[in-house]
Parts: C-alpha cells; sequence; structure tokens
C-alpha cells in the first residue's frame, strides 16, 4: 500500500507530505494517525529542529476524509479516547519546534484551520482556501473560531466562517494567513529553504521564541478547542451534516429545505 504521508528528514527538517492526490489529499483516520505520530515524535526528537506540512503542486489537503465522515465518524465526545484527529490537532497545537507549510490548489476545512497554527505558511498563486464547515452542517474546528478573528478580524472571519466561500492567495496574503505567494511549482521548495535557514538556527532560542508567542493564549486556545469538537461532534451526527456531506459525494446541491 502507498504510504499516504510521506515523511522526509534531512538537515533537521522533517517533511511530511500529504500523498493521495486521486482523492485530492483528503485525510483519513490513518493519515492523522501517521501525522500525530510524526510530529509526536519529532517533538521529542533534538534532530528535528523544524517541521514541513506540504502537499502536491496542485492540491494541498480537501481536508477530512467525507467517507470517513459518514462511515466512521470520530467520537469527539470530552473524555473520550482521543480519536486520531484530535491527537493531530493537539500536537499541531502544542507542537514546540516551528512548523513550515507550503500551500498549492485547494485547502479545504482542516487544510486550511492547520495552517493558523503553523508558524510560517507560504502558498502557491493557485492556492484556494475554504472553510466550509457551516455548508456542510458543522463548525469550525482546530481553535479556528478564536485564531482566524485574531488573524484577520472579527467581520472578514465571520464572513469566511459562515459563508465558507473559497478565497484566493492574493487575499489570503492581504489578511495575513500567509506569509508570502511563490509560484506553485516553487513553493514546496521555497518552504523547505525557509525551514533550513530556521533549522540552522539555535534551536533552544527558537523553541523559546515560539513558547513566547503562543504561551499567553494556550490554555484559552485548548478550552475552545475542546468547546468546538464537542460542538462539531454533534452536528457531525445531525441530519444537515449527514444531508451536507452526501450532497459533496454524489456531487449534487444539498438540499436544507427542512432542516
Ligand atoms: N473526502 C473524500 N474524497 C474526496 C474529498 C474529501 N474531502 N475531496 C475530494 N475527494 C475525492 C472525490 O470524491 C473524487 O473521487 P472520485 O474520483 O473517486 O470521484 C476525487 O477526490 C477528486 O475530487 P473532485 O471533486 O472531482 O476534484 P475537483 O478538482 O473537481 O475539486 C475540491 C477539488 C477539493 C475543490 C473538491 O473535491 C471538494 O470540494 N472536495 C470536498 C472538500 C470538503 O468539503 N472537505 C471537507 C471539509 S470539512
Amino acid at each position: 500500500m502507498t504510504d499516504t504521508i510521506l515523511q522526509h528528514r534531512e538537515a533537521g527538517v522533517l517533511t511530511l507530505t500529504f500523498n493521495r492526490v486521486d482523492k485530492k489529499n483528503a485525510i483519513t483516520r490513518a493519515m492523522y494517525s501517521a501525522l500525530a505520530d510524526a510530529l509526536e515524535a519529532a517533538a521529542q526528537d533534538a534532530a528535528v529542529r523544524v517541521a514541513v506540512i506540504q502537499g502536491d503542486v496542485s492540491v494541498f489537503t480537501a481536508g477530512n476524509d467525507l467517507a470517513d465522515f459518514l462511515a466512521a465518524p470520530p467520537d469527539l465526545t470530552p473524555g473520550a479516547e482521543p480519536a486520531p484527529v484530535v491527537r493531530f490537532l493537539n500536537i499541531l497545537r502544542d507542537f514546540p519546534k516551528p512548523l513550515v507549510a507550503a500551500v498549492a490548489g485547494p485547502a479545504v476545512g482542516i487544510g486550511a484551520t492547520l495552517l493558523m497554527h503553523c508558524d510560517l505558511v507560504y502558498a502557491a498563486d493557485n492556492a484556494a482556501f475554504s472553510l466550509p464547515f457551516v455548508n456542510l452542517g458543522l463548525c469550525p474546528e482546530a481553535g479556528s473560531s478564536m485564531l482566524l478573528p485574531q488573524l484577520v478580524g472579527y467581520t472578514r472571519a465571520a464572513e469566511k466562517l459562515l459563508l465558507g466561500e473559497a478565497f484566493y492567495a492574493e487575499e489570503a496574503l492581504e489578511l495575513g494567513l500567509i506569509n508570502r505567494i511563490v509560484p506553485p511549482g516553487e513553493v514546496n521548495a521555497y518552504a523547505q529553504a525557509q525551514a533550513l535557514k530556521l533549522a540552522a538556527k539555535p534551536a533552544s532560542a527558537l523553541q523559546a521564541t515560539k513558547a513566547l508567542l503562543k504561551g499567553p493564549q494556550k490554555p484559552a486556545l485548548a478550552a475552545l478547542m475542546q468547546a468546538e469538537l464537542t460542538e462539531f461532534g454533534r452536528l457531525l451526527q445531525g441530519p444537515a451534516a449527514k444531508e451536507a456531506i452526501k450532497a459533496v459525494m454524489e456531487k449534487r446541491k444539498p438540499d436544507f429545505s427542512n432542516l
């Protein structure tokens, strides 16, 4: 079986690559587990100084695998054994070393919200971001209901999260969601070069700086993420989400008229 998350280590940089392009890099439970395992190990491994998350030149990721949402929805109730997605989100939030992302093509749902935990984000000019949670009968996750308004202001965050319309690299740059726009064929290499620069710096100073940047809001973010997950888990079992997700998979418009 092909590895759906590729791992490459070089010169202190761990690079994790989504590798399920035929399904637009939609993230399955196995992929969340692989990402969580890799980041948890990297957090403890002094040989890894920086981590990079990237996709293909055509697609970053279409977000959570929708078939998984229907067939095997994660148990997100507080106190439950953490589902793979929860393990991934927790280590993403708490990862102590710099995280760099390279985005080309669509970055949907968690593909967009995971970027809000990264320290540096580079996007290709074909990048398309969307937060379609409401359109799927769901609510924001990954702390995005706090991180997005912090980054871009309330009204702009509300527009992105309530309407769920795609927006593109220029707007993402203007919003402050990404650091720089790079041609699609160069974005992974550019992110790698930036990661190598970071890897050459003193790791203790980098990590102290990241901890200071993220520290003040850590408890509030952890509490908010738990609240989001509880709500998300409830909505995922509801009729609106079931109808919306089936509609995406059947490539038709959802019918919310009775919901
Ligand atoms: N989960 C499972 N499969 C997915 C998927 C997802 N999130 N996103 C795409 N796929 C699959 C499609 O079902 C299709 O599979 P098939 O070839 O077996 O029919 C394949 O990937 C290609 O997708 P397609 O929609 O034809 O590609 P596109 O280039 O026209 O559009 C996207 C790309 C990402 C814009 C579109 O696939 C999309 O919107 N996907 C759903 C995203 C989503 O709602 N994610 C959940 C967020 S919470």
